[in-house]
């Protein structure tokens, strides 16, 4: 497989601004220590296990194509990381990257981003703004958290996508654009769908290309050379013992990458030895080890609950509400236990 960008010498030069770093040096076979190391738009990405060479396979071969690709998988496990390498991996690469969270936006500010406005189009409007769409042109354009989208963006989005030029608001000038659409969601749209949340047929439109980027507890062999490797950024003369990697290894990670590189950071920080002992750890990474083993007797009250929720999200693959069914407690009080998870640093951004 060939991973540089079809115009990576735009890239290396700098065009964009974007640094480009080890990208065409590297195989997505992995091939011993410090393979598969590439960088998307800045952002470095280490990919070891099978399955996430199957991902990367998968999103350059939709990058030489026009499809609109829609990447699903929980949060923190990658998908942006995938969607600029879609744009890295396309005829596009050395046209503009541009993203955007509808979950970042409310709601009424959603649509003149995308879509721009003339200067009075609303209060406050007091320049004419081109939107994301038109800053996008011949580029790429990332819909991060997609299906936070409201029904009426759903239903412009989906006429934009289907080639009717649009208005700025407040507009009379059509808008033209040719923009490769990537989308991401953590959400379970088919369940979005079921409750008409999603359109369905918005949902058919994204996903010409669907791709599933599997959580870090179902590719355990990362695990131990993210660990390593966001250390080595972090603070290069650290280590891991090889018994602090297992304890790694056994922990779901219901946070994903995310909250590895956050453990990790957090750890390096705290730790002033060369070398990381499981001690070092936070008590729920080391317990998640002990998950199955029977090891609970000194286990706290306390320590039993948050082993069951976290086990409960990895079963439901970060569905909160269905983990909340099945843990017989509120939706409310799950958030609340996560956020105070999260407070004592282990993070729980799944879902
Ligand atoms: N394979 C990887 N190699 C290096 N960093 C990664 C990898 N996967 C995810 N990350 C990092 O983890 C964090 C979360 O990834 P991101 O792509 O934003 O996840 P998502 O969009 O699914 O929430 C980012 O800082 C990202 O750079
Ligand atoms: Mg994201």
């Amino acid at each position: 497989m060939n991973l540089d960008c079809p115009k990576g010498d735009h890239f290396r030069n700098g065009h964009n601004g974007f640094a480009h770093g080890r990208s065409h040096a590297a195989g997505a076979a992995p091939s011993g220590r410090g393979a598969g190391l590439h960088v998307f738009l800045g952002l470095p990405a280490l990919i070891r296990s099978q399955a996430m060479s199957r991902v990367l396979e998968l999103a350059e071969r939709a990058a030489r194509i026009q499809a609109a690709v829609l990447i699903t998988g929980e949060s923190g496990c990658g998908k942006e990381l995938v969607a600029r390498a879609i744009h890295h991996f396309s005829l596009r690469c050395a046209r503009p990257w541009v993203d955007i969270s509808c979950a970042a936006l409310p709601d009424h500010l959603v649509e003149s981003e995308l879509f721009g406005h003339e200067k009075g189009a609303f209060s406050g409007a007091e320049a004419a703004k081109a939107g994301l769409f038109e800053l996008a042109h011949g580029g790429t354009l990332f819909l991060d958290e997609v299906g936070e989208l409201d029904p009426r963006m759903q239903v412009k989005l989906l006429r934009v996508l289907d080639g009717t030029p649009y208005y700025r608001l407040g507009g009379v000038r059509k808008v033209n654009v040719d923009v490769r659409l990537v989308a991401a969601t953590n959400l379970d749209l088919e369940q979005a769908m079921k409750t008409g949340r999603f359109r369905r047929d918005l949902y058919h439109r994204l996903s010409e290309v669907h791709i599933a980027v599997p959580p870090l507890r179902e590719r355990p062999e990362d695990i131990g050379p993210l660990a390593e490797f966001f250390l080595s950024r972090q603070e290069p003369s650290l280590r891991f013992s090889p018994e602090a990697l297992a304890a790694l290894r056994g922990y779901p990670w219901p946070g994903n990458v995310r909250e590895l590189r956050n453990m990790v950071v957090k750890t390096a920080l705290s730790v002033p030895g060369p070398v990381i002992e499981p001690a070092d750890l936070h008590p729920t990474i080391r317990n998640g080890r002990s998950n199955g083993g029977g090891n609970h007797r000194t286990a706290t009250l306390e320590s039993m609950e948050r082993q069951a929720i976290l086990k409960t999200l990895t079963e439901t693959r970060g569905h909160h509400r269905r983990a909340a069914d099945l843990l017989g407690i509120s939706p409310r009080t799950l958030r609340r236990k996560l956020k105070l998870y999260e407070s004592q640093g282990v993070g729980c951004h799944a879902g």
